[in-house]
């Protein structure tokens, strides 16, 4: 078989860990999936960056359009990250030009997954993204694929490791809010604009996705009730401490008889439950099916190996011709949801 070819666009944290991968385990993935995978072209802004890589055999395209347009790629792999500009015009391009594409970006997908998904399926093509929630946690396969035959009643969790790196280390240090957001941001743990994590917008964008997966509906992130960990302050900690509970930055979706509710906010959990037990920037999502009852899944939500291992599944996915759609079913038939807010608080 022909291989597979890849045009890797971003070479951050999640990019290069997709060039690791490709590079480590390339007769493995051949073993795999039939037939060879490699990266014939890559982009980023700048060339003359160290990147702790080898990339001397991949063509370099500054702009990531040009790349999505090569001849040369089957795959458009988009790891840059922003909904707007760049990152949402080279995937149109690369749908436009007849590619699959593969994406670690929540935000765009979160805001523009129904147009994208609709393009792509019009030109014949997949989009996918496993890696857009909760990193290298296999839910999005788990919901089209392991739990296929159910209807999902409820899906909820802790998608945002930062947030949860925060709030864990108050509760265990003692520490302000303040204190500890210093210390995350130094780490690197926070996105660039730390609002995204803090105002609980990113955990948003990724239970948006879950929650048109599991309820076949059309992405709506707009209704989606919004609190961010801003305002929690160590005597919040202390007193749901007392009372046997944790604060987590909670996300839950579910279809109530007036709709789909979808909020991610501040909760108390309690402190012996699975969820009340996550510490540091773990990520954990509950899945409950009428067949199946209850699947709990825990595990790195970001970081350059679990992303790029998301990332990978999906490639993966393309090079043995599984065209799943990109949201378990055709956009065309996603229903548009009635948002309905929250009945509990
Ligand atoms: P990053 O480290 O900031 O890397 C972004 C890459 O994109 C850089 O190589 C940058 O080029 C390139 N880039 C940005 N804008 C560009 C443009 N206009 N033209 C060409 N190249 C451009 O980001 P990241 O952490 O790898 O995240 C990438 C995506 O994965 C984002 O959507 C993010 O939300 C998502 N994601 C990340 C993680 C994680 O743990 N990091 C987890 C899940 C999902 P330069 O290097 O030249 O600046
Ligand atoms: N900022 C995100 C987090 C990165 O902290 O979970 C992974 O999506």
């Amino acid at each position: 078989a022909k291989p597979l070819r890849i045009g890797l666009a971003g070479l951050g944290t999640v990019g290069i860990g997709v060039v690791k991968i490709v590079q480590q385990h390339a007769d493995q993935i051949a073993l795999r999936t039939g037939r060879a995978v490699q990266i014939t072209a890559v982009s980023a802004r700048d060339k003359s960056k160290n990147r702790d890589a080898d990339l001397s055999a991949y063509a370099w395209e500054v702009d990531p359009i040009a790349l999505a347009k090569r001849d040369d790629i089957d795959v458009f792999v988009e790891v840059m990250g922003g909904h707007e500009g760049a990152a949402k015009l080279a995937t149109e391009a690369a749908i436009a030009a007849g590619k699959d594409v593969v994406s670690a970006n929540k935000a765009l997908l979160a805001h523009h997954g129904q147009a994208l998904a609709l393009a792509a399926e019009a030109a014949g093509r997949v989009i996918r993204f496993e890696a857009a929630v909760a990193g290298g946690i296999p839910v999005i396969k788990a919901l089209t694929e392991g739990l296929a035959g159910n209807q999902i009643k409820r899906v909820m969790g802790v998608m945002n490791g930062s947030c949860n790196y925060i709030l864990t280390r108050m509760q265990n240090e003692g520490l302000s809010y303040a204190e500890v957001f210093d210390a995350a941001q130094q780490l690197g743990y926070l996105e660039a604009d730390p609002n995204l994590d803090v105002g609980g917008i990113d955990a948003g964008h990724k239970l948006s996705l879950l929650a048109a997966i599991a309820f076949g509906t059309q992405v709506s992130f707009d209704a989606v009730e919004l609190e961010g960990i801003g305002a929690i302050s160590i005597d919040d900690i202390n007193l749901a401490a007392d009372m046997g509970y944790r604060i987590k930055l909670l996300g839950v979706a579910q279809m109530t008889g007036r709709g789909l509710e979808q909020r991610m906010t501040p909760c108390l959990v309690p402190a012996d439950s699975p969820l009340g037990q996550l510490q540091g920037g773990t990520n954990m999502v509950v899945l409950e099916g009428d067949s199946v009852g209850q699947i709990v899944l825990r595990g790195p939500g970001a970081g350059m190996g679990p992303t790029a291992s998301a990332v990978m599944s999906d490639v993966l996915d393309i090079a043995r011709g599984l065209r799943l759609p990109t949201f378990g079913q055709p956009a065309s038939t996603l229903a548009l949801p009635q948002a309905a807010r929250s009945s509990t608080p």
